[in-house]
Parts: structure tokens; sequence; C-alpha cells
């Protein structure tokens, strides 16, 4: 029997794979994750040889149903508990206190751990066919963009995944809501499809971003998701004539906006993603990748309205264009546009 597009042989292929050391790469509700079996540490490390990904950065373990937390968490606090009710399964991703046996390559070293239970059918089966945890980040080259379809996984990895399960495309296209549930209380890491008032109703006492007077905060790098073309998010009033000044040089300039373009151009290659959030989420990572094959010399972002519905979508955007490539839109644009690329510009 076929699982969406996964058949029944391949989710068994698939936990031999995990069984035997190997990775697999799946699909859950938010991207692909490449999978390696939890509980084998040289499986993880492979992970992070693969992904360039450095091992400070530690990875979530996927279980398939919190009867299975003790396994890898020792302490769950009130808050942990009434979150885990309210969004597993689902995109929601928890930090609490790891239980003993857990490694410390899944930790980074911390004596914490990020486990999730994901809503997918593929996700679901192959975990509980596997009957253990699946410790996974997203299924990208470290720093690049996410995958939301099988065909993104084998762009980054090629033929070193040999094993990738193809359940189409992913319903959120962003990476899960991370909540860290520690001692200082619930904090939301990285913003996701849940909103802040959704977790607010939940749990009162949340906050929004890391506690400041933490010692760190792993994988909160600004840097991340990125194309290899320089991305930049421009206001929407000034988005034709940022478009015009490069390309009255004839450079090409790919654009990622939510209406159509004001005036036609043969340089550009123009994405409308429509004004819904959950639309524009699920269909971000692909549209960046679409872009970035535009052979253009930058991307443009029309910056997304305020609000918090668009919170995780802001998020990914600043952190996938580089900090230094951020306009000051009360310099000169025409200027900023014959420095690009030169000294102190995006390389
Ligand atoms: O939606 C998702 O969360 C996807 C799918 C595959 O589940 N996974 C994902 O994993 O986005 P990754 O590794 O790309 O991002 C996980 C983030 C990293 O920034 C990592 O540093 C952080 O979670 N993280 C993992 N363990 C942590 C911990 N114990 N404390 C704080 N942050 C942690
Ligand atoms: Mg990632």
């Amino acid at each position: 029997m076929a699982i969406g597009r996964v058949l029944q042989q391949e989710i068994q292929e698939a936990v031999e794979a995990l069984r035997a050391g190997e990775l697999v790469a799946f699909p859950t509700e938010t991207v692909y994750g490449l999978g390696a079996n939890a509980n084998n540490p040289d499986a993880v490390r492979k992970i992070f040889r693969i992904k360039g990904r450095p091992s400070t950065h530690p990875v979530i373990v996927h279980i398939d149903h919190p009867r299975y937390l003790q396994r890898w968490v020792r302490e769950m606090t009130p808050e942990a508990k009434k979150l885990a009710d309210a969004f597993w399964p689902g995109p929601l991703t928890l930090v609490a206190k790891r239980a003993p046996a857990v490694n410390d390559v899944i930790t980074g070293g911390q004596d914490t751990v990020a486990i999730r239970v994901p809503n997918h059918p593929v996700a679901q089966q192959l975990l509980n066919a596997f009957g253990g945890g699946i410790a996974a980040p997203s299924a990208n080259r470290y720093g690049h963009v996410s995958p939301t379809r099988a065909e993104h996984v084998r762009e980054e990895f090629g033929d070193e995944v040999k094993w990738v399960l193809d359940g189409g495309d992913c319903k959120v296209g962003l990476e899960s809501t991370i909540i860290s549930c520690l001692a200082d209380g619930p904090r939301v890491l990285r913003p996701g499809s849940i909103s802040f008032s959704q977790l607010k109703a939940v749990v009162p006492t949340i906050q929004m971003g890391p506690n400041p007077s933490a010692p760190r905060v792993p994988g909160s790098t600004s840097r991340h998701y990125s194309p290899t073309t320089p991305v930049n998010v421009v206001p929407s009033r000034r988005l034709e004539t940022v478009m015009n000044e490069f390309t009255a040089n004839h450079e090409k300039v790919a654009v990622l906006a939510q209406r159509p373009p004001g005036t036609a151009n043969p340089f550009m290659t123009w994405i409308n993603a429509g004004i819904r959030p959950d639309v524009y989420a699920r269909n971000l990572y692909a549209n960046l990748r679409t872009l970035d094959k535009a052979s253009a010399k930058i991307i443009l972002v029309e910056e997304v309205p305020e609000g918090e519905k668009w919170d995780a979508v802001r998020d990914r955007l600043r952190r996938s264009a580089s900090a230094e490539n951020i306009v000051t839109y009360d310099q000169d644009i025409a200027a900023w546009v014959a420095d690009f690329g030169e000294e102190g510009g995006p390389t």
C-alpha cells in the first residue's frame, strides 16, 4: 500500500538503512529532514559532515508520539506539557532538559534537547516503523535554503544521500516553531507557522526571543536560509526603482513580490507570491530556489506586511539577506547599485 507517494517497501528499506547507520531524507509538514538513528552517534555525525554544519549546532530528535518522550527528556515543565498537548503532532519543537542517555553529538554538549512530533503521514510511518528517535536537521547544506520537495534534497546532496522519501510538497513550508521550556520560562527561539497569539492562548507567560542573558542560542546566526544569489529586502514603493537601477546596466534582477510588476522589464524575473501568509510561506523556499537559478545579480524581495501572521516569513527573509547587504534607504540607490559587488558588497 502506498502512503501518499511513498510505497510501504520504501519505508521498510528506509528503516533498514537507518538501522544500518545510514542517512534517510524524509518529508515533514514543515520541510524535509535529513535523518539518522538518534541513538547512533556515528550516524548523527554523518549528518554534520554531509551538511557542513558546525558541531555546536544541535539537532532535533523526532519521535512519533509523546509516549517516547522520557527516553529523551528528563523534565517537561507544565508549560511544555501544555504546548505539547495543544500542538503535537505538528510544527512545534520543544527544548527541554535532556535525559542522561542522550548523546552529546545531538545536543552539541548542552544539557538540553530539542524534540518534535511531526504531523506528516510519511514521517509518522517512518518513525513508527523505526521505533526510535530520528535526529534530523533540515535536509540542506549548512546556511542554504531548506528543501520543501524531494527534488530540492537531491539538488542539495545528489548521490551523497541515497535514501530520499518523496512525500510531495511540504504543506507548511517553513521550519517548526522552536520553544525553549526551561527554568527561565517559555521562550520562542524560532518563529514558525503557529502564531504568537496561538501560543499565548495556551501559555500566557510565553515570551518572544531568547533570554538576553543566556550565554548563547545555538543556530541563531543571522545569515541562514540563503540562496547563492544575494538577497535584499526592499520596501514595496522602492521595488521598481531599485530594480531599474540594476537593469539600466543590463544586469538581471530576480524579484519576489506580492503583486505584479508596475513596469515591464526584459531583465527581470518576477514572481508574484501573493498576499496570503500561509501560501507565501509554503512557496517561499521553492520560489527562492527558482529565483536563484535566474542568473541574476541580486534577488529583491518586497518587504512583507507588519503583523504576527508574517513573523516567520519576516524572520527567514531577514536571515536570507546577508548582513553586509542591507540597504540604507536614505542612501542614494544609484550609488549603492554602482558599489554593489565591490569592496564591502556581497560576494
Ligand atoms: O521544522 C523543522 O524543525 C525541521 C524538520 C526537519 O523537523 N528541522 C529543522 O532542523 O529545521 P534544523 O537543524 O535545520 O534547525 C533546528 C534548530 C537549529 O537552529 C538548532 O541549533 C536548534 O534548532 N536547536 C536544536 N537543539 C537545540 C537545543 N537543545 N537548544 C536550542 N536550540 C536547539
Ligand atoms: Mg536548517
